[in-house]
Protein backbone atom coordinates (compact mmCIF):
# COMPACT_ATOMS: atom_id res chain seq x y z
CA UNK A 1 0.00 0.00 0.00
CA UNK A 2 1.13 3.40 -0.84
CA UNK A 3 0.56 6.70 1.37
CA UNK A 4 -0.45 9.73 -0.20
CA UNK A 5 -0.85 12.86 1.80
CA UNK A 6 -3.00 15.39 0.29
CA UNK A 7 -2.96 19.11 0.94
CA UNK A 8 -5.88 21.41 -0.57
CA UNK A 9 -4.40 24.80 -0.80
CA UNK A 10 -8.60 26.02 -0.40
CA UNK A 11 -10.43 25.97 3.37
CA UNK A 12 -13.47 26.68 1.66
CA UNK A 13 -16.74 24.28 1.88
CA UNK A 14 -17.09 23.88 -1.07
CA UNK A 15 -13.89 23.97 -3.10
CA UNK A 16 -13.41 23.32 -6.36
CA UNK A 17 -9.74 22.09 -5.30
CA UNK A 18 -11.08 19.75 -3.49
CA UNK A 19 -13.39 18.19 -5.94
CA UNK A 20 -10.16 18.03 -7.84
CA UNK A 21 -8.99 15.97 -5.50
CA UNK A 22 -11.55 13.55 -5.28
CA UNK A 23 -10.94 13.39 -9.29
CA UNK A 24 -7.25 12.15 -8.84
CA UNK A 25 -8.17 9.90 -6.34
CA UNK A 26 -10.39 8.18 -8.92
CA UNK A 27 -7.96 8.30 -11.32
CA UNK A 28 -5.35 6.54 -9.31
CA UNK A 29 -7.82 4.17 -8.36
CA UNK A 30 -6.94 1.37 -5.48
CA UNK A 31 -4.34 0.35 -3.75
CA UNK A 32 -3.05 3.43 -2.16
CA UNK A 33 -3.58 4.92 1.68
CA UNK A 34 -4.81 8.60 1.48
CA UNK A 35 -4.42 11.09 4.51
CA UNK A 36 -5.79 14.74 4.05
CA UNK A 37 -4.54 17.69 5.89
CA UNK A 38 -7.65 18.62 8.01
CA UNK A 39 -7.03 21.86 7.87
CA UNK A 40 -4.53 24.26 7.33
CA UNK A 41 -6.09 26.56 9.41
CA UNK A 42 -4.63 24.49 12.31
CA UNK A 43 -1.09 24.97 11.36
CA UNK A 44 0.27 28.18 13.84
CA UNK A 45 1.62 31.21 11.66
CA UNK A 46 5.39 30.60 11.01
CA UNK A 47 8.13 31.68 13.15
CA UNK A 48 11.81 30.10 12.74
CA UNK A 49 11.65 31.09 17.19
CA UNK A 50 8.95 28.27 17.29
CA UNK A 51 10.57 26.11 14.92
CA UNK A 52 12.31 24.18 18.09
CA UNK A 53 11.88 20.85 19.89
CA UNK A 54 8.53 22.60 21.26
CA UNK A 55 7.29 22.90 17.86
CA UNK A 56 3.33 22.95 17.81
CA UNK A 57 1.61 19.32 17.23
CA UNK A 58 -0.36 20.31 13.78
CA UNK A 59 3.45 21.38 12.53
CA UNK A 60 4.75 18.03 14.04
CA UNK A 61 1.56 15.82 12.08
CA UNK A 62 1.99 18.11 9.44
CA UNK A 63 5.85 17.42 8.73
CA UNK A 64 4.97 13.46 10.05
CA UNK A 65 2.74 12.89 7.35
CA UNK A 66 4.87 14.68 4.74
CA UNK A 67 7.73 12.06 5.85
CA UNK A 68 5.65 8.79 5.95
CA UNK A 69 4.11 9.75 2.29
CA UNK A 70 4.99 7.98 -0.89
CA UNK A 71 3.64 11.38 -2.67
CA UNK A 72 1.98 14.32 -1.88
CA UNK A 73 -0.55 15.42 -3.87
CA UNK A 74 -1.11 19.67 -3.92
CA UNK A 75 -4.41 21.25 -5.37
CA UNK A 76 -4.77 25.52 -4.82
CA UNK A 77 -6.55 28.55 -6.07
CA UNK A 78 -4.48 31.37 -6.62
CA UNK A 79 -5.55 34.20 -4.63
CA UNK A 80 -4.51 37.90 -5.09
CA UNK A 81 -1.76 37.18 -7.68
CA UNK A 82 -0.30 34.12 -5.41
CA UNK A 83 0.15 31.23 -3.43
CA UNK A 84 -2.99 31.41 -0.87
CA UNK A 85 -1.02 32.44 2.14
CA UNK A 86 -2.32 29.82 4.61
CA UNK A 87 -0.66 27.26 1.93
CA UNK A 88 2.69 28.85 1.78
CA UNK A 89 2.91 29.22 5.31
CA UNK A 90 2.78 25.80 5.74
CA UNK A 91 5.30 25.00 3.24
CA UNK A 92 7.73 27.17 5.16
CA UNK A 93 7.47 25.20 8.39
CA UNK A 94 8.46 22.41 6.21
CA UNK A 95 12.31 24.46 5.03
CA UNK A 96 14.35 23.35 8.11
CA UNK A 97 13.01 20.11 8.37
CA UNK A 98 13.61 18.95 4.67
CA UNK A 99 10.12 16.92 5.02
CA UNK A 100 9.46 17.44 0.78
CA UNK A 101 12.71 16.87 0.02
CA UNK A 102 13.00 14.01 -3.10
CA UNK A 103 8.94 13.33 -2.80
CA UNK A 104 7.01 12.94 -5.79
CA UNK A 105 4.24 15.88 -5.76
CA UNK A 106 1.45 16.48 -7.90
CA UNK A 107 1.10 19.79 -8.26
CA UNK A 108 -2.73 21.09 -9.37
CA UNK A 109 -3.25 24.70 -9.27
CA UNK A 110 -6.94 25.10 -10.19
CA UNK A 111 -8.36 28.47 -10.39
CA UNK A 112 -9.62 31.67 -12.02
CA UNK A 113 -6.09 32.20 -13.74
CA UNK A 114 -3.74 30.68 -11.62
CA UNK A 115 -0.13 31.36 -13.65
CA UNK A 116 1.29 33.59 -10.54
CA UNK A 117 0.61 30.74 -7.66
CA UNK A 118 1.28 28.09 -10.21
CA UNK A 119 5.01 29.19 -10.95
CA UNK A 120 5.45 30.93 -7.19
CA UNK A 121 4.55 27.19 -6.19
CA UNK A 122 6.93 25.40 -8.64
CA UNK A 123 9.77 27.79 -7.93
CA UNK A 124 9.11 26.82 -3.98
CA UNK A 125 8.47 23.38 -4.18
CA UNK A 126 11.98 22.87 -6.32
CA UNK A 127 14.05 24.97 -3.61
CA UNK A 128 12.76 22.02 -0.75
CA UNK A 129 13.74 19.78 -3.85
CA UNK A 130 10.52 17.97 -4.35
CA UNK A 131 9.88 16.08 -7.02
CA UNK A 132 6.94 18.25 -9.60
CA UNK A 133 8.46 16.66 -13.15
CA UNK A 134 5.96 16.02 -15.64
CA UNK A 135 3.12 16.33 -12.43
CA UNK A 136 2.22 19.56 -12.55
CA UNK A 137 -0.75 20.80 -13.87
CA UNK A 138 -2.55 24.46 -13.83
CA UNK A 139 -6.03 24.36 -14.64
CA UNK A 140 -7.59 28.26 -15.17
CA UNK A 141 -11.19 28.70 -15.20
CA UNK A 142 -11.16 25.50 -12.79
CA UNK A 143 -14.67 25.94 -11.74
CA UNK A 144 -16.27 25.49 -15.34
CA UNK A 145 -13.92 22.72 -16.38
CA UNK A 146 -15.62 20.39 -14.03
CA UNK A 147 -19.01 18.80 -13.12
CA UNK A 148 -21.27 18.48 -10.17
CA UNK A 149 -20.26 14.38 -9.86
CA UNK A 150 -16.37 15.63 -10.39
CA UNK A 151 -15.85 14.76 -14.22
CA UNK A 152 -13.60 17.00 -15.97
CA UNK A 153 -15.78 18.75 -18.71
CA UNK A 154 -12.56 20.08 -21.11
CA UNK A 155 -11.10 17.28 -23.26
CA UNK A 156 -7.23 19.09 -23.01
CA UNK A 157 -8.04 19.41 -19.37
CA UNK A 158 -9.13 15.58 -18.71
CA UNK A 159 -5.81 14.29 -20.81
CA UNK A 160 -3.39 16.75 -18.99
CA UNK A 161 -4.56 15.75 -15.78
CA UNK A 162 -4.70 11.65 -16.55
CA UNK A 163 -0.83 12.36 -18.00
CA UNK A 164 0.19 13.88 -14.85
CA UNK A 165 -1.64 11.35 -12.79
CA UNK A 166 -0.07 8.74 -14.73
CA UNK A 167 3.63 10.00 -14.08
CA UNK A 168 2.61 10.41 -10.40
CA UNK A 169 1.69 7.45 -10.23
CA UNK A 170 4.24 5.93 -11.82
CA UNK A 171 7.37 7.59 -9.30
CA UNK A 172 4.76 6.05 -5.75
C1 LIG B 1 -9.60 36.81 -2.01
C2 LIG B 1 -9.56 36.10 -3.33
C3 LIG B 1 -8.59 36.46 -4.24
C4 LIG B 1 -8.52 35.79 -5.47
N1 LIG B 1 -7.53 36.14 -6.34
C5 LIG B 1 -7.37 35.40 -7.46
C6 LIG B 1 -6.26 35.63 -8.32
O1 LIG B 1 -5.42 36.48 -8.10
N2 LIG B 1 -6.15 34.81 -9.40
C7 LIG B 1 -7.04 33.81 -9.69
O2 LIG B 1 -6.83 33.08 -10.63
N3 LIG B 1 -8.11 33.62 -8.90
C8 LIG B 1 -8.30 34.37 -7.81
N4 LIG B 1 -9.36 34.14 -6.99
C9 LIG B 1 -10.38 33.18 -7.40
C10 LIG B 1 -10.14 31.79 -6.87
O3 LIG B 1 -8.83 31.38 -7.03
C11 LIG B 1 -11.06 30.81 -7.59
O4 LIG B 1 -12.38 31.16 -7.28
C12 LIG B 1 -10.78 29.37 -7.23
O5 LIG B 1 -11.49 28.56 -8.11
C13 LIG B 1 -11.19 29.07 -5.81
O6 LIG B 1 -10.82 27.74 -5.52
P1 LIG B 1 -11.69 26.88 -4.49
O7 LIG B 1 -13.04 26.70 -5.12
O8 LIG B 1 -10.96 25.57 -4.39
O9 LIG B 1 -11.77 27.62 -3.21
C14 LIG B 1 -9.46 34.79 -5.78
C15 LIG B 1 -10.45 34.46 -4.83
C16 LIG B 1 -10.50 35.09 -3.63
C17 LIG B 1 -11.52 34.69 -2.61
Amino acid sequence: MKNIFIVCGSTRKNSTNHRYIELVKSLLGKGFGYVELDSLMNIPHFNPDDDDENVADAVKDFRNNLQEANGIIISTPEYAMGIPGSLKNAIDWTVSSSSFSKKPVLLITASSQGFKAHQALIDVLTVIEADTDGTRILIPFAKTKIDNENNITDKTTQEELAKAVQIFQSKL
